[in-house]
């Protein structure tokens, strides 16, 4: 059941025309967040429209994160989005922990009876990009002059200019800000009830992508005194590595060859070696956790990177933007299909429970994992607590516990 109102409407001078649309809900953003949670409403037969400043391409080619909880892909396989991820995903039962001369595998279904699963960002978005437009629902790329507006009063707008220079004002019941860290609507919070908290690390990631098969069956996370390194992957043919740097670092300075000279060295192990191949892709992500709340502000709710990010140690950034939008697909449906507000008031309260709890994760990994200058305590510390996940059940069973994801 899909309905949405054109209202054209002539606006200012000759030539200039402003199309009035309705829909319930306007979301800005067509990354993970976003095109979930239309795709969720329109499940529940609530209308919304998606905005994107990017293109089609350019948002399914993003390499971002790669692993997904088993709640992520339950949530997606419920919601008719898993035939490809079912096919194509790696499930996994484990991760390596390693530091020099160790290499230990925490196993998650014996400790959690879960697992999680491989299956990069760009393939979840791909999938949910085709659905809505298999199912003919309204989904706006190449978008310029995204604006939120009167939030709040009982009719917030969502304005911008279509691909085709058609400017566009859309009436909706409710906006949504699913539009990233560095989209505009966190901006549009009243700074006077705007708290937020940030991190940022003294360490970037530099990652690849590379034509290769992984030299691993399950992701290793390595501490050295050379500094963190992570080997993950896509398919049996495609690895995905990454290397701690220094956040000054530039991508110029770091030849294919001194990449893999670096990861075999902090990969090491006596009897392993490293495949090496042709990389398809570089760059440096810097790291930081931040959190801002209020998460709604009159009818604009934020989710995902809008709210809050992780730094990626606990592979959590995905994770709860849809963990963000399964509760909040549920209050918005509420909320206009059932008249009741009570989800939608309790939103803010439930999100965040989880997102500092996982914002704790994701520091605590981080921080375990990355060296910190030439910090001979700290390293011991590190160590010991290395040693400590790997030997005590407890321990390991609270890594695993958050590592395959808190229920949703
Ligand atoms: P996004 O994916 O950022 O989507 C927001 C969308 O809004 C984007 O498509 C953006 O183009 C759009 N937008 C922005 N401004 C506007 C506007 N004005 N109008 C319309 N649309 C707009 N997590 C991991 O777990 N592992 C990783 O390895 C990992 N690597 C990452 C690398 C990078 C460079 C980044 C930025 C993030 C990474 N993450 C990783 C985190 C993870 O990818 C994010 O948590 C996830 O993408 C969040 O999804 P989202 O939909 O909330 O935000
Ligand atoms: C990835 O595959 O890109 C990946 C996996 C696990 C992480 C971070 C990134 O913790």
């Amino acid at each position: 059941m899909f309905h949405w109102q054109e209202a054209g409407e002539r606006i200012g001078g000759l030539g200039h025309h402003t199309r009035r649309m309705r829909t319930q809900v306007g979301i800005v953003g067509a990354g993970p967040a976003g095109l979930l949670l239309g795709h969720l409403l329109a499940q529940s037969g609530v209308d919304a429209v998606v905005v994107e400043n990017r293109s089609r391409d350019y948002v399914e080619a993003r390499i971002r994160a790669g692993v997904l909880e088993q709640g992520t892909v339950d949530l997606l396989t419920e919601a008719g989005l898993g035939d490809r991820l079912h096919r194509e995903g790696l499930r996994h039962d484990g991760i390596y922990l390693q530091w020099p001369g160790v290499r230990h595998r925490v196993d998650f279904p014996a400790l959690t009876g879960k697992s999680v699963w491989v299956y990069g960002q760009t393939e979840v978005v791909k999938d949910l990009v085709a659905a809505r437009l298999a199912a003919g629902l309204p989904l706006h790329f190449e978008v310029t002059g995204t604006r939120v507006a009167d939030l709040h009063s009982d009719r917030p707008t969502l304005s911008f200019t279509d691909a085709a220079g058609v400017e566009q004002v859309l009436e909706c019941d409710v906006v949504v800000g699913a539009d990233g860290f560095h989209g505009p609507c966190r901006g549009s919070v009243p700074p006077s009830g705007q708290r937020t908290w940030e991190r940022t690390y003294p360490y970037s990631w530099l990652g690849i992508l590379a034509q290769v098969a992984p030299s691993t069956d399950e992701l290793i996370y390595a501490w050295h005194p050379r500094g963190f390194a992570m080997h993950s992957m896509r398919s049996s043919s495609v690895s995905r590595l990454y290397l701690q740097v220094d956040p000054e670092e530039q991508i110029e300075h770091w030849s294919d060859d001194r990449i893999w000279d670096e990861l075999s060295m902090r990969l090491a192990l006596d009897g392993w070696e490293l495949n090496t191949g042709p990389v398809l892709d570089k760059s440096i992500t810097p790291m930081r956790s931040f959190v801002s709340s209020p998460m709604r502000s009159g009818r604009l709710f934020l989710a995902g990177d809008a709210a809050h990010i992780v730094p990626p140690t606990g592979a959590k950034g995905l994770n709860l933007a849809v963990a963000d939008v399964a509760l909040l697909s549920r209050a918005l449906s509420a909320m206009l299909r059932d008249g009741d507000p009570r989800l939608a008031d309790a939103y803010e309260a439930t999100a965040l429970d989880r997102v500092w709890r996982t914002t704790r994760f994701s520091y605590w990994m981080t921080t375990m994992l990355h060296t910190a200058g030439d910090d001979d305590f700290s390293a011991q510390l590190q160590l010991a607590q290395l040693r400590e996940v790997t030997s005590s059940t407890a321990a390991a069973t609270a890594l695993a516990e958050n590592y395959v994801g808190l229920p949703l």
